[in-house]
């Protein structure tokens, strides 16, 4: 795989990932509401480098009891297809086996293409669907995917 690098996303960051984040989605969370979500308890977060110290990508993660959920996660538009989400998804998935979880959910709309392809190439299969989970510029809405791995 690529030269990905990955370090600890902490509360300290939200910043840059509120950045990162409205990059690449219609509503991007404010900083302030990221670093809430790195300090609650269970959640870990993950930022993806290649060659230099700028971010590229992050994820965030929740742990709780024996689940793994995706919170979010995004590649940069300039960089994506390079392995970045592949390397953040294959770390998260390991820290989450580590510490006890036996699967990992996530939510994606059901046009979201590139991300399906990520989490289909991962081994994830459907498990339901949310009906108008999102909400779209202009008031329309898009069905979510809701999806498992198992990790034992
Ligand atoms: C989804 C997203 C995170 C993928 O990031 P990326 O770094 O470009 O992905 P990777 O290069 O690691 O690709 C890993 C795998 O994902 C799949 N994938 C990536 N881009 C794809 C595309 N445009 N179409 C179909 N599958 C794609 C492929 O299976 C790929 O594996 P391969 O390269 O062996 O074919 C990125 O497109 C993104 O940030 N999108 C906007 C935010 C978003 O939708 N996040 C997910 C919310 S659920």
């Amino acid at each position: 795989m690529s030269g990905v690098s990955l370090t600890p996303a902490l509360p300290v960051h939200a910043a840059v990932l509120s950045q990162l984040h409205s990059e690449s989605f219609d509503e991007g969370w404010s900083s302030q509401s990221l670093q809430t979500t790195l300090e609650t308890p269970g959640v870990f977060g993950l930022i993806a480098n290649i060659d230099t110290d700028e971010p590229l990508g992050f994820g965030l993660f929740r742990l709780s009891a024996d689940e793994a959920e995706v919170i979010t996660i995004a590649t940069r538009p300039q960089v994506r297809g390079q392995g970045i989400a592949r390397a953040l998804m294959d770390q998260a998935l390991k820290t989450a086996q580590e510490n006890g979880a036996c699967s990992m959910f996530l939510e994606v709309a059901t046009d979201n293409e590139a991300a399906l392809g990520l989490y289909q190439n991962l081994g994830f299969e459907e498990v339901g669907r949310r009906k108008d989970y999102y909400k779209r510029p202009g008031g329309t809405h898009q069905d979510a995917v809701v999806m498992v791995l198992k990790l034992s």
